[in-house]
């Protein structure tokens, strides 16, 4: 099946939220593919000093922004669900960028691969934590919910400029598992 155009597959509140109970950030956040807005507004109710910027106009943010043509101001922390063609550049890219941390939703089997190798072996800006999503999360072609969930499994990757060690692995509580437990959360467009 061909992808959306320009991997347009927005974030529902969830897989955001979520993450946000296990990572903690300081500082402010640039979301450089930021689509329609769902995680730096999650960011902005938060309180976080939040940049927004997209290559495309979704009606939030800057747009006309390419992030792999980026050569400006360093940020704090630049966290996205990036468009995945180009999720290698967009890591290597916000290595440049962030003062402390990066973070990035992809599928689990990013981790996998020979052509990143290298990236995954920096030592200066290391992996930190790989989150795995113990339930599968939904992301849909253009934010249009179809029948069919997702068939692929993510987690977020974090690389923290500041981390020495190797890196660790953290399981995201299942959202049945939150809802019982952290009353905030609101039901999300893709669980019933
Ligand atoms: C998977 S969607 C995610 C949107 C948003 N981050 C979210 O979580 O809802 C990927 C986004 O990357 C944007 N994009 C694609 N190529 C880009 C580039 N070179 N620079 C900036 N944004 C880009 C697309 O327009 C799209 O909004």
């Amino acid at each position: 099946m061909a992808r959306a155009e320009n991997d347009f597959y927005p974030t529902t509140q969830y897989p955001i939220e979520a993450f946000l109970m296990h990572e903690k950030f300081t500082g402010n956040i640039w979301e450089p593919a930021c689509g329609e807005g769902d995680i730096a507004k999650i960011f902005l109710r938060k309180g976080f000093n939040v940049k927004a910027t997209d290559l495309v106009d979704y009606g939030f943010g800057t747009p006309g922004q390419d992030f792999l043509k980026y050569d400006g101001e360093m940020v704090d922390n630049i966290v996205t669900n990036p468009p995945f063609l180009f999720g290698t550049k967009f890591v290597l890219q916000a290595k440049r960028f962030a003062r402390h941390k990066i973070a990035m939703l992809f599928p689990l089997s990013f981790i996998g691969c020979q052509e990143r190798y290298e990236m995954f072996q920096d030592k200066e800006f290391p992996l930190k934590a790989y989150y795995p999503f113990s339930q599968r999360i939904s992301m849909y072609a253009d934010g249009k919910k179809t029948k069919n969930g997702s068939k692929i499994d993510f987690a977020w990757y974090v690389w923290d400029r500041n981390h020495i060690g190797k890196p660790w692995i953290e399981w995201i509580k299942p959202y049945t598992e939150i809802i019982l437990f952290e009353k905030h959360i609101s039901k999300p467009k893709d669980f019933k």
